[in-house]
């Protein structure tokens, strides 16, 4: 859905980072874009590109803070919670960084800004920066080459992440929700040939980065965040080194930040109605239901019970439990 990069934009890099993409492995997804495997995960030519130059160009530094997730998992919630937590006590009500942008805007994709010109870090003033990334745990440590930054990823039931990616992707291409595309849908999902996918081995590896370096890697659930938002979110300040203080707790500063960031309200900020990111997208299609168990009222008992087992075997030896 999205253009080819115009000639004039590309790198001068550009054809030695094609021709190190067209030499990895490829196989087709459900919509029949071409994917490549890159360290055990897979990614369409153009996340690759993007990849490639944010492991090359991207100068960490140690105060930045990244934002990590496989997609449809609980992203953009998760990059409100930290903006509003590192910013609190900056703003007043009113001039608010999200009232002002969508969360996307304000904590951007490493792998995307990166994708078609280096982009100018200079005017990211604040400390810490906040970034994002939608790649695997072993990829993005390369990117952040020694540095001790720190990584936040949030995880979601696969069945939901299937179900809200398969709505997102129709709501982008203005169609209809057809049952036929779920199941292609589920059969990549299953496969584990998607974007970004296998879903399995992109939750391990973070998992993985989390028991290795508890300091730096904080390993959050969705579910979690849904069920007992207020110990979740203190939970990510004593991480993020922002502790609530006794002062801030009483006066309601973990409520004020959780009902700013709940979906309704993001939802129905004029930025999120009506704004489109720097790739086009609506703002809106990243607020839908935020609901844990929506995929029962979509996918077949025989699905569910095919997810299930593949769970099974891949987390199995894992304490992770979905
Ligand atoms: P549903 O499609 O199940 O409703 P991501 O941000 O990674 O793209 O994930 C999108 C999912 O998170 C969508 O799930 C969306 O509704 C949900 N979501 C977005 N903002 C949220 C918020 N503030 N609180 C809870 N869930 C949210």
């Amino acid at each position: 859905d999205e253009k080819e990069i115009p000639k004039n934009l590309q790198r001068e890099d550009d054809e030695e980072t094609m021709n190190l993409i067209s030499s990895l492995p490829s196989c087709v997804d459900f919509e029949g874009t071409k994917l490549c495997q890159y360290q055990g995960c897979w990614y369409d030519s153009k996340t690759m590109q993007g990849i490639l130059n944010f492991q090359r160009e991207f100068e960490p530094q140690d105060t930045d803070i990244v934002i990590a997730s496989f997609p449809k998992s609980g992203t953009t919630w998760l990059k409100a919670l930290t903006v509003a937590l590192v910013e609190r006590s900056k703003h007043s009500s009113d001039d608010h960084p999200l009232l002002l942008d969508n969360p996307h805007g304000l904590v951007p994709f490493l792998e995307l800004i990166f994708e078609t010109s280096k982009p100018d870090m200079t005017n990211i003033s604040s400390s810490p920066r906040l970034f994002s990334t939608h790649v695997a745990f072993q990829t993005l440590r390369e990117a952040l080459k020694n540095s001790p930054c720190k990584i936040v990823y949030v995880w979601r039931n696969v069945k939901d992440v299937l179900v809200s990616f398969w709505y997102f992707k129709c709501a982008i291409l203005k169609i209809e929700e057809e049952g036929s595309m779920l199941e292609s849908l589920f059969e990549s999902f299953c496969e584990g040939v998607t974007n970004h996918g296998p879903f399995w081995e992109h939750v391990l590896s973070y998992w993985k980065g989390s028991l290795e370096d508890p300091k730096n890697v904080l390993f959050l659930k969705y579910e979690e965040l849904k069920t007992d938002p207020n110990v979740q979110l203190k939970k990510l300040a004593e991480f993020l080194g922002c502790l609530f203080t006794v002062e801030e707790e009483e006066s309601g500063s973990v409520e004020e930040i959780l009902d700013l960031c709940s979906l309704s309200n993001l939802k129905n900020l004029e930025i999120n109605k009506t704004g489109k990111t720097a790739r086009r997208s609506d703002h809106k299609t990243f607020f839908r239901k935020g609901e844990v168990g929506d995929s029962k009222n979509y996918l077949t008992p025989e699905m569910e019970k095919r997810i299930d087992m593949i769970i099974q075997e891949k987390f199995q030896g894992s304490d992770i439990e979905f």
